[in-house]
């Protein structure tokens, strides 16, 4: 069987190579891939963009490929499910409507609400002076949220009143018509990323991301610095509770809208200083780079879930496997990101790391004239895995260090949260 995967991130790159590794599995396209997913074996690039409905639909059809997998949400926002619906080919990613989930912070509120879905105290403002008339009633820290995709930059943790204000101002003026106003949360943040086939849900394990650019959680947001998963904080009796409380009812309020989703529910928690699991945001997809930490410690064949989330079959799937042990993934970055970088640096050292015991998930790279270069802000991510978390991450460092690009960035101190709380067992 073959697979079109969409995407071009370090997440579809595990998407694909988790794929390959099972043996019904016979070549993965990727819509467009990457220098990584272009020169691995059973895999092949397509140039065609990820909103090339048309063109990507022609493909699978002259090709028969019946299962297409949707990394990125914007083209699950733009109804990539809908547009293939009735070309007799399975889509793994919700339609339009519950792409909303992610596209619309509004919406999601709302959908939380009206589920009794844990979630922070929020407003919504359609003009900034009243948003800012509340934001002095409230005092900060306080969040300020964008409603509509904003490629990881529509949120602003603000720890004082005229830093939110700024705030405020600044998303009316790049044209955004609502912002939320949220409560401010204290405590670890976690990603739990569900399977659902619109009614069953199964949780993977649960993984931690690393937002900021700077060592110690500091300095501007990123699209995320590394991952680790099984994230400990997340015991199985927590995991219980955020399926009973989070995950099932959200499910439960699609299905009263109407909406057959099938595909990754990703719940962004905050787990309070009370241990309560409180949702920040909804993913309407898989998250990058938690994916590249999650997906090498599968066990079950990832298709094989992808088709039962497809054909409403989940609740007949025996529980998802996995290997024992830790992964962890370290994003190698341009210099100069998450602000303005250069692209085109020629990199090497892959081979080196990957002799380590690495695996080199690509993001932002791409093959020119045989030349691997940098085409991103981040530019890599080197996963391991380990018997436990710091034999994961000793093996991803000595990787990272082989690998060489002019001002190569990347953050020391992935997992340091895990290291802090003494969760180091085996
Ligand atoms: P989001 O895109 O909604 O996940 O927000 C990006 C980041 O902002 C999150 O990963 C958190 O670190 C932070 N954040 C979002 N909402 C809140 C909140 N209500 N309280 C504290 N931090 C938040
Ligand atoms: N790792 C954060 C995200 O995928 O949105």
């Amino acid at each position: 069987m073959k697979v079109l995967v969409v995407g071009s991130g370090g997440r579809e790159h595990a998407l694909a190579w988790k794929l390959l590794q099972s043996k019904r599995i016979t070549g993965v396209y990727c819509v467009p891939g990457n220098g990584g997913t272009a020169v691995m074996k059973g895999c092949k690039n397509l140039p065609l963009r990820v909103d090339d409905f048309e063109g990507i639909s022609r493909f699978l059809e002259v090709h028969g490929i019946p299962l297409v997998v949707v990394g990125p949400e914007l083209p699950l926002s733009m109804g990539i499910a809908d547009y293939l619906k009735d070309l007799n080919v399975m889509v793994f990613g919700p339609n339009k409507a519950g792409a909303q989930i992610e596209a619309s912070k509004s919406w999601a509120k709302e959908l939380m609400l009206s589920a009794n879905v844990p979630t922070p105290k929020a407003e919504m403002f359609a003009e900034a002076e009243t948003a800012i008339a509340y934001v002095e009633k409230q005092g900060a820290p306080i969040v300020i949220k964008a409603d509509g995709l904003a490629a990881g930059k529509g949120v602003i943790v603000a720890q004082t009143v005229p830093e939110a204000t700024t705030a405020i101002a600044s998303l009316f003026q790049k044209g955004f018509s609502k912002v939320l106003v949220e409560e401010y949360l204290t405590g670890q943040e976690v990603s739990v990323l569900a399977l659902t086939d619109g009614k069953t849900v199964r949780p993977l394990l649960p993984a931690q991301d690393h937002k900021r650019i700077g060592e110690g959680d500091t300095g501007e947001n990123t699209g995320g610095m590394g991952a680790y998963a099984p994230a400990p904080i997340v015991t199985p009796e927590l995991m219980s509770r955020i399926e009973r409380e989070i995950l099932q009812p959200t499910v439960e309020a699609l299905v009263q809208r109407g909406i057959d989703y099938r595909g990754v529910l990703y719940a962004g928690l905050m787990i309070t200083p009370e241990g309560t699991p409180k949702v920040l945001e909804f993913n309407c997809r898989f998250g990058d780079p938690e994916t590249q930490a999650i997906l090498p410690l599968l066990d079950t064949p990832l298709e094989q879930l992808f088709i039962a989330c497809c054909e409403g079959k989940l609740a007949e799937q025996p529980p998802i496997a996995w290997k024992q042990g830790s992964a962890i993934t370290v994003v190698a970055s341009s210099p100069g990101y998450p602000g303005k970088y250069q692209k085109g640096l020629a990199i090497a050292g892959i081979e080196q790391a990957e002799n380590f015991g690495a695996i080199v998930f690509h993001a932002g790279t791409k093959l020119k004239q045989q030349q691997l270069v940098t085409d991103g802000g981040r530019v890599l991510n080197v996963t391991a895995v380990g018997e436990n978390f710091s034999v994961a991450k000793t093996k991803a460092y000595q990787g990272i260090e082989k690998i060489q690009f002019e001002g190569i960035y990347y953050r020391r101190d992935i997992g340091h949260r895990l290291v802090s709380a003494n969760f180091l067992a085996s």
